[in-house]
């Protein structure tokens, strides 16, 4: 089978350890690496946190240090009630024996498009800091890249920070809107999507106990589920599956129906990290962005249970 080259750009986090899983152990994904920024955490805890869980697969896949604060912005800090004050719901994953490369992310993402034109998908589930800082050194990069798949943006339903923003277009909506105007490929996992697919607590039963990475998803995620109960206005136990989502997107864009439309990111004012999605029918803009608006819940689920070893 034919795989997929990725490079996957983390703030673990809760939900990005499950897509670090989701990733290391799909059959359709060579992952080249994995870049790190600021977000749900510090960038030195999400680096931390990603060697772990890359420590956890038993696999050496590379990782690289990234962006510590948005392009123009003061970073607005970590957001514990969320995902723990670890970043990985309290669980105290032992500290990883490797280190970071010393390469920085922005030019790892360079250097690795460069290496293999027109072949890397490139998948972000954080702020967009560091592809945008890879764009702005390289300009040829977004026609260089397969596509860039996202997780981010909100375009027919609320945010999830403020009524119109969703947080990883939010925490650096001036990188999200280079990104967004570069011509690369866009396929964006919004939380029309995401909040959908949602993981109920049930199902953390069905997971193989003898797999290195049980303990970690089992207390992890349960703590994600009781932060989205108590702060997110979920009802019931569950929690949407974000970052997993634009994960499996990238290995089978079917998961997911797409609708081409021009996007622009709004940078100031109340609506600040909105997405802004022309939705007429006579636009005056090409279409930029495959915007993902369905995604088949089931399938998804059996993949991701397939992939995280859930019975
Ligand atoms: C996104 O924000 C982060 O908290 C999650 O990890 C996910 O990438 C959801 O809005
Ligand atoms: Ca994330």
């Amino acid at each position: 089978m034919e795989r997929t080259r990725i490079i996957l750009d983390v703030d673990t986090g809760v939900d990005d350890a499950l897509a670090i899983l989701y990733a290391l152990r799909s059959p359709g994904l060579d992952v080249l690496g994995i870049t790190t920024c600021f977000g749900n955490v510090d960038v030195d805890r999400a680096t931390r946190n990603t060697l772990a869980v890359v420590e956890l697969c038993g696999l050496d896949v590379p990782v690289y240090r990234g962006a510590e604060r948005p392009i123009l912005r003061e970073w607005t800090g970590p957001v514990p009630w969320i995902h723990g004050e670890d970043g990985l719901g309290n669980t105290a994953l032992p500290a990883p024996r490797r280190r970071a490369e010393s390469q920085e992310a922005a030019s790892f993402l360079r250097e690795a498009i460069r290496r293999h034109p027109g072949e890397v998908a490139l998948v972000p589930v954080a702020r967009l800091t560091n592809v945008a800082r890879a764009f702005l050194f390289d300009p040829e990069l977004p026609r260089l890249v397969r596509g860039v798949v996202f997780m981010g943006g909100a375009a027919f339903c609320p945010g999830n920070v403020t009524a119109v923003a969703e947080a990883n277009v939010w925490g650096d909506p001036e990188a999200a809107e280079i990104v967004l105007q570069s011509g690369a490929p866009l396929t964006m996992v919004g939380l029309d999507v995401t909040m959908r697919a949602r993981l109920e607590a049930h199902e953390l039963d069905r997971l193989n106990p003898a797999l290195p990475h049980a303990a970690l998803v089992r207390d992890a995620v349960s703590f994600y589920m009781n932060a989205y109960e108590e702060t997110q206005g979920v009802r019931g136990r569950w929690c949407p599956l974000h970052d997993p989502l634009a994960v499996a997107v990238a290995e089978d864009p079917t998961l997911c129906t797409t609708r081409p439309y021009p996007v622009r990111i709004s940078c100031d004012g109340a609506t600040a990290g909105m997405t802004v999605v022309d939705a007429r029918p006579h636009a005056d803009k090409e279409p930029n962005v495959a915007v993902c608006v369905d995604v088949d819940v089931d399938r998804f689920l059996g993949r991701f249970r397939e992939r995280l070893g859930m019975s």
